[in-house]
C-alpha cells in the first residue's frame, strides 16, 4: 500500500529533555507499519543526539531505530519536513495525517501552539489538528513550571489537545531507562487508539520484583 494510503501520525521532537520518549514511540508506531510525518526543531535535533549519542541523527534514524529496537521498526515510513516548510503537506487541513504527537514538547513549543502562533512546521501542524478537531497529543516536559507553562497547558486542552506530561509511572517496578521510555510510548499508542504490549496491563496488584 502507499505511504499516502497507509493511516499516517505527524510526529514532533522538540528541544525538551527525553528524546528517549520520541525514538521509542516511533520504534513502535512504525512497528505498526504507520507512515509518519516527521518535524524536528533544531533543539530537538541536538537533544536527540545530546541525550542519545551521536549515532541518533535525523539522518540516520530508521537504521539507528531498527538497531535499537528491531528490524519491525523497518515497516512503516518516515518522511521527514523541514520545520521551516510551512508549505509542507501537514501545514494544511487537506493532509490526511489523522493525528499528531508533540513528544517531547519544550515549553517554547506549549506556548506557540497555545497562542496559535504557527510560526515555525510543528506549531501550523499542531494548529492545524486543533482546527480540524483531530488527535493533538502534546508531552510537556518542565520542572518545575511556571503559572504561563500552566496556562498553556490548560489552554491547549480547552482547545481539544491531549495533555500526557512525560511523568512515567513506577508501579510497574521498571528497571531500565528502555522500561520508562516504554511506559510512556505505550500511553501515547493506546491514546492514539493502537493496541500494543509495550507494558502489562494494571492488574489490580504491583507484580512482583
Ligand atoms: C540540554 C537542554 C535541555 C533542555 N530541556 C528542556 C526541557 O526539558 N523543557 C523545556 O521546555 N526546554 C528545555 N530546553 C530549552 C529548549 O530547548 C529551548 O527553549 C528551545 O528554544 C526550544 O525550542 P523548540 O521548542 O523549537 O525546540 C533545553 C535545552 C537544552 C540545551
Amino acid at each position: 500500500m502507499s505511504a499516502e494510503r497507509r493511516r499516517s501520525i505527524a510526529i514532533a521532537i522538540t528541544g525538551a529533555s527525553g528524546a528517549i520518549y520520541a525514538v521509542r514511540t516511533l520504534a513502535a508506531l512504525l512497528t505498526e507499519s504507520i507512515h509518519i510525518e516527521l518535524v524536528v526543531s533544531d533543539y530537538g535535533r541536538r537533544l536527540l543526539r545530546d541525550e542519545l549519542g551521536d549515532e541518533a541523527t535525523l539522518e540516520n534514524l530508521q537504521p539507528y531505530l531498527a538497531g535499537k529496537y528491531g528490524r519491525e521498526a523497518e515497516r512503516g515510513t518516515i518522511n521527514l519536513h523541514s520545520n521551516r516548510d510551512l508549505g509542507a503537506t501537514i501545514a494544511s487541513g487537506s493532509h490526511g495525517c489523522s493525528g499528531m504527537v508533540i513528544v517531547p514538547c519544550s515549553m517554547k513549543t506549549l506556548a506557540g501552539v497555545a497562542h496559535g502562533l504557527s510560526r515555525n512546521l510543528i506549531e501550523r501542524a499542531a494548529d492545524v489538528m486543533l482546527k480540524e478537531r483531530r488527535r493533538l497529543i502534546i508531552v510537556p516536559r518542565e520542572t518545575p513550571m511556571s503559572l504561563p507553562q500552566l496556562k498553556n497547558m490548560v489552554l491547549c486542552a480547552e482547545a481539544g489537545a491531549m495533555i500526557m506530561p512525560a511523568m512515567p509511572a513506577f508501579y510497574q517496578l521498571p528497571k531500565t531507562l528502555d522500561d520508562i521510555a516504554d511506559f510512556m510510548a505505550g500511553k501515547i499508542l493506546s491514546a492514539l487508539g493502537f493496541e500494543h504490549d509495550l507494558y502489562p496491563p494494571w492488574t489490580g496488584q504491583v507484580a512482583s520484583s
